[in-house]
């Protein structure tokens, strides 16, 4: 009811509105600003992960100036003091429009990263675009084992199998490093969980199955049951600390992450910064109605 309400004021709201409380879950919209609020997550002991905000994009020009940009991003990050990596979206590089460019621009964002050996992580986009996702992230990881990670979604009926049909990559020299998350899409009952409980035990039962296969999760999640059921596997399996990491949005829970921080486990932070803000915020306020009150309270605010 509020998701069907919220769907029909949000084309009406102005950007000024919305950017108001958009700014607490968005680090800016330009890379110095990325750069200042990444410093301040280092200094509390989280890395961070970089996101250039952008995605479904309408042309391959726009595709090429995003491939720039990130190039830009990384060169420019390498040279600062800033601990962290980069997420990606590949719709944001045409994967609806021309796959074959859309993975070439990925391949030269991982391929840069990798001079400095850094690492890129392709995050997991609607449904429509798993198969090809996946296949690109097979691509760029024959040629940089160390460099590439992906984002699997506990909702998706199908994860399980993709898990395991990809446990082929995994070698002596190169981890699979996958980030585990609920999944934020609307997507159908035929192929995704729907209920909250399900939802949490298939992320429970994929993250079991990836510390059983040797694979290293960023466990991306602000659900404290999840959290917890999270930390009593890594006690199970006696995962060593280096080879998981907890990972959240930037400005979500940050009490939850400094406490995970605190207690010597290695978080790192999503951080979306750049001019696309507006996808970004319209997609999770859709996600989490309960947004809508830091609206309300903008409204009023001076
Ligand atoms: P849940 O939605 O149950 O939230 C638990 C609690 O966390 C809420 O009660 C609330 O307190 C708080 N919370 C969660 N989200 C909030 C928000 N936006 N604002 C304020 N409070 C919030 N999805 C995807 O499909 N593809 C991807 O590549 C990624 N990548 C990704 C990276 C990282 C680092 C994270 C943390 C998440 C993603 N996601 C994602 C999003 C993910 O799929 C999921 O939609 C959100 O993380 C919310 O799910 P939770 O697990 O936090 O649980």
């Amino acid at each position: 009811m509020i998701n069907k309400l919220i769907s029909q004021i949000l084309p009406h709201m102005p950007e000024k509105l919305i950017w108001q409380f958009s700014k607490e879950y968005i680090a800016g919209k330009t890379t110095e600003q990325a750069f200042e609020a990444s410093r301040e997550l280092n200094r509390n002991n989280t890395l961070v992960t970089l996101d250039i905000l952008g995605e479904f994009i309408e042309n391959m020009d726009q595709a090429k100036d995003n491939r720039d940009q990130y190039i830009d991003l990384i060169n420019t990050m390498e040279a600062t003091d800033v601990k962290g990596n980069y997420s990606i979206k590949p719709t944001m590089f045409g994967l609806l429009l021309d796959k074959q460019t859309c993975s070439d621009y990925m391949r030269d964002i991982v391929a840069t990263a990798a001079e400095y050996d850094n690492f890129v992580r392709i995050d997991m986009e609607n449904s429509p675009t798993v198969d090809d996702t996946i296949e690109i992230f097979r691509r760029i990881k024959a040629e940089f084992p160390k460099n590439v990670g992906l984002v699997l979604q506990a909702y998706l009926k199908r994860t399980r199998s993709d898990i395991e049909a990809m446990l082929d990559l995994k070698s002596d020299e190169a981890d699979l490093n996958f980030r585990l998350c609920k999944g934020i899409y609307v997507e159908s009952p035929a192929i995704a969980y729907k209920k909250y409980e399900e939802i949490n035990a298939h992320y429970l039962e994929d993250l079991e199955f990836m510390f059983q296969s040797g694979i290293y999760p960023g466990i991306a999640t602000h659900d404290k049951p999840l959290i917890e059921g999270a930390l009593k596997l890594i006690q199970k399996y006696n995962i060593p600390k280096d080879r998981y990491e907890f990972q959240m949005l930037y400005g979500v829970t940050p009490k939850q992450r400094q406490s995970l921080a605190d207690a010597g486990h290695k978080v790192r932070v999503y951080v979306p910064f750049g001019e696309h803000w507006f996808g970004y915020s319209t997609r999770r306020l859709k996600e989490n109605p309960a947004m809508v009150t830091h609206i309300v309270k903008a409204l009023f605010a001076k």
